[in-house]
């Protein structure tokens, strides 16, 4: 008989094992309060710097007001896929909104960012074509492609001369190409540089999907992420992104021209074989795009908040990479050292997130904290204080 638990799958467990065996596992520990910047971890209150919620909208007064008129209306779910009962007039309203954020045509929504960005590449390319990928884009991109069909081909990280060399390799090879890239990385929080990629693939003949996940809300003059960053309004021919960062909700979307949007509409498996956005999400996301219009204090306060952190992480001697938005990594380059470091914070008071092999690779190990314009001075001020302990404790800093 087979084994359910493969050889391979045991030597993946080992890991897990051997965290568990040192004390320093910190993954999947119980969360019992809203997700604000402070957050009540295992039965204590700690400092969060876990969570995407980067405005803090998901328990916005006014958010909240949304979703309860949402419930009273609708109750809890639409109850079938967005090619049934699941298109609602909420849906429509949101679709509208982020195809008028992004001067584009038309939009669709899924369940998921993951679901948005492994289904719209998925529809869009198939074998014949070739898809461009920056060396970090997410797991959900790597997906699609593979589900795709067409080829996979990488280029080192924002090297905007390695995307060239790769375009003249590959270019009159395929039928399309299609350069995919994150516009905030989101173990690095950098910026990928848009008006070069934009500039090359006009030159070579290719299309460009970003992934908005980490920049709407967070950049641009606007908080419309990276389109209104640069200023480049013609920057993308397909926008995907996620209501789970800005909105600190869940969900995502495509916007792009009407009738790519109507091919996936029709076309896209993630899309049609499951079911519609809950009501409740779509009116708690309206009104989060609200606020991003409204209330622009709040991207004011997480820009102010990120320099601060980013400044103090490295004026104590932190690595922190490229990062220039708020997710900022702590690079400490060694698995058992992250995970120590993580397991010390904790128990300060610090409750954030280890990213260790195989989500990258040994030597990039890092911690991964994202910063919320709700947090305080003093919120960043004590975290400051319990990194500096952490790190002088393992040998870091
Ligand atoms: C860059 C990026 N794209 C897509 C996703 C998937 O979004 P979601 O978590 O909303 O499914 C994530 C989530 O971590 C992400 O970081």
């Amino acid at each position: 008989m087979g084994k359910l638990v493969s050889d391979t799958m045991k030597q993946n467990l080992a890991l897990v094992a051997f965290l568990k065996q040192h004390d320093i596992y910190t993954y999947f520990l119980p969360v019992s309060s809203a997700c604000e910047n402070r957050i009540v971890v295992k039965g204590t209150e700690r400092i969060n710097f876990i969570s995407n919620n980067y405005l803090g909208f998901s328990t916005h007064p006014k958010v909240k007001e949304a979703v309860e008129a949402a419930l009273r209306k609708y109750g809890l779910g639409i109850g079938g896929s967005p090619i049934a009962c699941g298109s609602t007039d909420l849906h429509y309203a949101l679709n509208e909104r982020i195809a008028r954020v992004y001067g584009q045509e038309d939009c669709v929504l899924y369940a998921s960012g993951y679901q948005a960005l492994l289904g719209g590449i998925q529809a869009t390319v198939r074998r014949g074509d070739v898809v461009l990928l920056d060396s970090l884009v997410h797991r959900s991109i790597v997906d699609g492609v593979t589900l795709s069909e067409a080829d996979k081909r990488m280029w080192l990280h924002n090297d905007m001369e390695d995307l060239e060399q790769l375009l003249e390799r590959v270019k009159n090879k395929y039928e399309r190409m299609l350069i995919v890239v994150d516009s905030v990385y989101s173990m690095d929080g950098d910026i990928a540089p848009l008006p070069e990629i934009r500039r090359l693939a006009g030159e070579h003949g290719a299309l460009v999907l970003v992934d908005e996940a980490h920049s709407l809300g967070v950049i641009g003059k606007r908080g419309y992420g990276i389109l209104d960053h640069f200023d480049l309004p013609g920057g993308a021919d397909v926008i995907a992104g996620t209501f789970s960062k800005f909105a600190g909700a869940v969900g995502g979307f495509v916007t792009a021209s009407r009738e790519y949007i109507t091919f996936l509409r029709h076309n896209c498996s993630p899309f049609i074989f499951s079911a519609s956005l809950s009501p409740l999400i779509v009116a708690g996301v309206l009104q989060s795009f609200d606020l991003l219009d409204e209330e622009p204090q709040w991207r004011e306060r997480l820009l102010a908040n990120s320099r601060s952190f980013i400044d103090g992480l490295k004026s104590l001697g932190f690595d922190t990479g490229t990062s220039v938005t708020a997710c900022v990594p702590i690079i400490i380059r060694d698995t058992q050292k992250t995970m120590a470091f993580n397991k010390i914070i904790l128990e300060h008071g610090v409750f954030a997130s280890p990213v260790v092999h195989p989500a990258v690779p040994h030597t990039e190990s890092r911690i991964r904290l994202g910063v919320m314009a709700t947090h305080t001075a003093e919120d960043i001020e004590r975290s400051m204080e319990i990194f500096k302990k952490a790190g002088k404790e393992l040998g870091i800093i």
